[in-house]
Order: C-alpha cells, then sequence, then structure tokens
C-alpha cells in the first residue's frame, strides 16, 4: 500500500517545482490538498484494489494519454479530486518503469477556470513534429453542456512530463472546422500517424441520439496546432447507437484496429485505412470486456510496434473515499484467423508471490475443495482439457459458511462469470487466467474473450472447487499465486 505520509509528503515536494502559470500552479495545490486529505480514508477502505491502478483517493474514471517516454510507462487519468463521486474533471498521473510496480505523480492538468474552462476531459499524449511531448485533451465550458459544444485542447511539457503548459495556441480544433456539419458529444481527441502524415480522430455523433461517427483530421503544422477536417473516418454499423466515445486507432501488424465506448460494450473494428480518403472499412467486429464493468480503454504504442490497452473498472459502491480503477494492462495482438487477442502483460509475474498448484484433477469426479493462498489478491491460472459436451464449473469461495461464492462455467459455447455471458467458441483446450484483487475480477478465457466483474471481496480462507459434467474433462494444471501491491 502507499502509506500516507510518504505520498502527500511527495505531492507537496513536488508542487513548487511547477514553472507553469500561478493560476495553473494554485488551481493544481488546491486540486491536490482536496486529494490528499481524502487519502487516509480511501487507502484504509478493504474494497479497494492493490495491484490495479488507483488515483490515491476520490474519483476517476477513463485511462487518458499513455505513452511510453524515456524508459517509464506513463498513465494519466480523468480524477475529480474533490470527492469519490463525478465532478471537474482534472488529469491524474502514474508511471511505472515495468508495468509492475507503479509510482504516483503530481496532478498534471487542471480546468483553467480564469479562461472559462469547467473540466479537462480525455485524450491522449504524442510527441510533436518537434519532439515536444504534447497533451490534447476536451476543453469543456463552464455553463455550456458538453453535448452542444466542445473544443480540443493541447498542453505541453519541457520535463519528464511532470508539469505542463497550456497551449497558447488553445483551442487547437474547435467546432468551425466543422463548417455545416454538426457533431453532438464532440470528444476524446486520439492523435496517431501513417508514413509522414499525423492525425486525430474524435468521437461522437452526427445526429442528436444517432449515428455514432469518429471523425478525423491531419495536421498543417509541426507543432500541431493547426488541423483540417478530413470528414468521417467511420459511423458505426448500428445508426441506433448512441455516440463514439474515446476512439482508438492504430495499427496492429498490418491491420487496422478502431475502438469506440458507444455507452454499452466496448466494441472494436478490424480492417483497412486508405489515408488519402481518410476512411476505415471494418471487416469484423467484437467486444472487447463482456463485462458491464470495463469502459473507455485506451492504449499505448510500445517502442517495439506492439500495444497495450488499459480500461476504466467502473461499478464500485459509492461514498468509500474513492472510486474506480484500471484494468490490468492488456497486450493486444490478432490472430491468424483475425480476431483480436488479449493477454495480461507478461511483466504482470513480477508481482506474484508463492504459488499452489495442482495438476492432472479428474474433474467429473473432483470433490475436493482446493485451499487457496491466504490472501484475497490473487492470481489463479486453470488449464483444462474437455470434451465435446463437457460442461464445467469453477466456484470460488470465502471460509465465512455464509458467503456468496463466485461462479465461472463454461459450457460448450458460453462462458459465464456470474450473471455475465460471453460467447467462447473453443476447441478442447480452455486456458483461463483470473485475477482476484479484492473487489475486482478480470477474467481471460484463451486470450480470446476478456470479462470483468466487480465482486463482493472474498475472506483470507478461500477456496476453489471445480467440477465437469455431462462428458470427462480433466485440469492439466490449476496454480494460484498470491499478488503483490503494484505500489
Ligand atoms: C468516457 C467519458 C469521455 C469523457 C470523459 C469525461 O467515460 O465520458 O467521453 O471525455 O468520460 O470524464
Amino acid at each position: 500500500m502507499i502509506r500516507f505520509s510518504r505520498l502527500s509528503i511527495f505531492f507537496f515536494l513536488l508542487l513548487p517545482l511547477g514553472s507553469f502559470a500561478d493560476s495553473a500552479n494554485d488551481a493544481i495545490a488546491r486540486a491536490t490538498a482536496a486529494m490528499v486529505a481524502g487519502i487516509p480514508r480511501a487507502q484504509a477502505d478493504p474494497l479497494r484494489p492493490i495491484f490495479h491502478v488507483t488515483s490515491p483517493a476520490q474519483w476517476m474514471n477513463d485511462p487518458n494519454g499513455p505513452i511510453f517516454y524515456q524508459g517509464y510507462y506513463h498513465l494519466f487519468y480523468q480524477l475529480n479530486p474533490f470527492g469519490d463521486g463525478d465532478g471537474p474533471k482534472h488529469w491524474g498521473h502514474v508511471r511505472s518503469r515495468d508495468l509492475a510496480k507503479w509510482e504516483p505523480l503530481p496532478i498534471a492538468l487542471a480546468p483553467s477556470t480564469e479562461a472559462g474552462e469547467a473540466g479537462v476531459w480525455s485524450g491522449c499524449c504524442t510527441i510533436n513534429d518537434r519532439g515536444e511531448p504534447m497533451i490534447f485533451y476536451t476543453s469543456v465550458a463552464q455553463g455550456k453542456s458538453a453535448f452542444d459544444h466542445a473544443e480540443q485542447w493541447a498542453a505541453t511539457s519541457d520535463d519528464d512530463l511532470i508539469h505542463w503548459q497550456k497551449s497558447p495556441a488553445n483551442p487547437v480544433l474547435s467546432e468551425e472546422l466543422h463548417g455545416g456539419r454538426k457533431i453532438y458529444d464532440w470528444r476524446d481527441p486520439f492523435v496517431f500517424h501513417d508514413g509522414k502524415k499525423t492525425f486525430l480522430v474524435a468521437g461522437g455523433h452526427l445526429e442528436k441520439k444517432a449515428r455514432a461517427a469518429v471523425n478525423i483530421y491531419q495536421a498543417e503544422n509541426s507543432d500541431l496546432t493547426k488541423w483540417i477536417y478530413r470528414g468521417v473516418l467511420f459511423e458505426l454499423p448500428d445508426p441506433n447507437t448512441p455516440t463514439a466515445e474515446c476512439p482508438n486507432f492504430f495499427k496492429l501488424g498490418d491491420q487496422w484496429v478502431l475502438f469506440v465506448s458507444p455507452y454499452g460494450k466496448v466494441q472494436y473494428f478490424i480492417g483497412d485505412f486508405d489515408a488519402t480518403t481518410c476512411r476505415f472499412k471494418a471487416r469484423a467486429q467484437g467486444t472487447l470486456d463482456y463485462g458491464s464493468s470495463f469502459y473507455a480503454p485506451n492504449t499505448m504504442q510500445l517502442p517495439d510496434d506492439r500495444r497495450l490497452v488499459w480500461g476504466w473498472i467502473n461499478g464500485f459502491p459509492g461514498g468509500h473515499g474513492w472510486n474506480g480503477c484500471l484494468s490490468l494492462p492488456r497486450l493486444l495482438s490478432i490472430s491468424r484467423d483475425g480476431e483480436l487477442h488479449q493477454q495480461p502483460a507478461p511483466q504482470l509475474t513480477k508481482l506474484r508471490g508463492k504459488p499452489v498448484e495442482w495438476r492432472n484433477l479428474h474433474l467429473e469426479n473432483h470433490n475436493a475443495a482446493l485451499t487457496l493462498p491466504k490472501t484475497n489478491t490473487l492470481e489463479i491460472q486453470a488449464d483444462l482439457s474437455l470434451n465435446t459436451e463437457s460442461i464445467i464449473e469453477i466456484k470460488l469461495k470465502s471460509g465465512a459458511t455464509d458467503a456468496q461464492p463466485i461462479y465461472i462455467t463454461f459450457n460448450r459455447t458460453t462462458l459465464g462469470v456470474m450473471d455475465s455471458r460471453a460467447p467462447l467458441q473453443i476447441g478442447q483446450k480452455l486456458s483461463l487466467r483470473i485475477f482476484i484483487d479484492r473487489s475486482v475480477l478480470e477474467v481471460f478465457a484463451n486470450e480470446t474473450v476478456c470479462l470483468t466483474k466487480i465482486i463482493p471481496p472474498l475472506d483470507n480462507n478461500s477456496t476453489l472447487e471445480i467440477h465437469s459434467f455431462e462428458d470427462p474433462a480433466t485440469a492439466k494444471l490449476v496454480r494460484a499465486w498470491p499478488m503483490q501491491t503494484i505500489w
């Protein structure tokens, strides 16, 4: 756990180093003080995850601007430092050398209230053509509804991405760019490059409650402060989709991938991008996570061109002094048959403690309850060999007799995690990675299906039972590790 004293001293020490204007300094100091005041309560809460990225306290939502820069993985996130519910959005900040251990950093961006700004909403971080780190985000104005009016602003940093100055060129993109076209909920800029060209996509919808669309813009200067509108990159196939928040558009291998958050489960599309016409044609479509707690993901390009994604895990009970965390980092790839694969970042194995394991369990007559490591922060791996009709049931149960078990089931074509279902077509092998971090559960099945849920935490005396019905099945390996904190 982060200790309160270490963290608060850290925040206050860093603040005077800022070279930004006084009003920005004041706004960040006020936000920091409010957040630090919330730390003792947030950190004492037994629901609070310890190996997922969280804000030190208060409300957080979307991951913003993931970037690997000068040897650090940086993540920013939407933060309301003043309370554990929705409120004026700032950008919180953490970084890591190895994707396993993380370090909280000072709040990166606060609304410039003197310039009429009410919220610093989601966006991205990139390096402009002059080598300068640059954030793009949606600026929401005081007294205006983001549904009807938004601007895209930029900020630059000349140190280790810790202190940021808003661009004198703001707004760097405004609605006038669209000519006569009205775009509702216009937001969440994401910059990408293709050859020598730099593009930006932003989400929204073309009718009041319909025609979700991702819009595309092309940079006209190396500072990335001048842009032209190139039209609609992609309109979602179902015209009733209400919106397309937080678009991410990137190349994975030789294919283009688009993520959008449509107020429901996050959708991905795989297809081709024509950089001349600025249009995307999708060949395949899928769901990034089948739980109801994963939203607004954002991706990071790695130096070797691989890509990681983090989502916002939401749906926690209110009133605990904190709310929200980021998913574990997931490494993305496209399989030979054109499916999107997600695998927990390999570096997460550094957080594992000493495992317990069982091998070659015949599940049709396996009645023993396996004793898990004595903690409620766990990783469980289960490699199963199935027959055509096998039905599998995994039951995770606290020691307390009245505790409600967590069920993970598989019946030929469907993976079930508590009350959520996901289609899963497999051959004879089912490989599960299950992460339990107090009130967070993330399940990866055969790297193709992910399902994130909020759960009542297990206690420190939990067991695992695993059975097969209808047709025999074998657990080649079941292994469980206690997981350590990332802080
Ligand atoms: C997605 C979202 C974004 C917006 C941000 C505000 O969860 O609605 O579209 O920029 O949250 O916090």
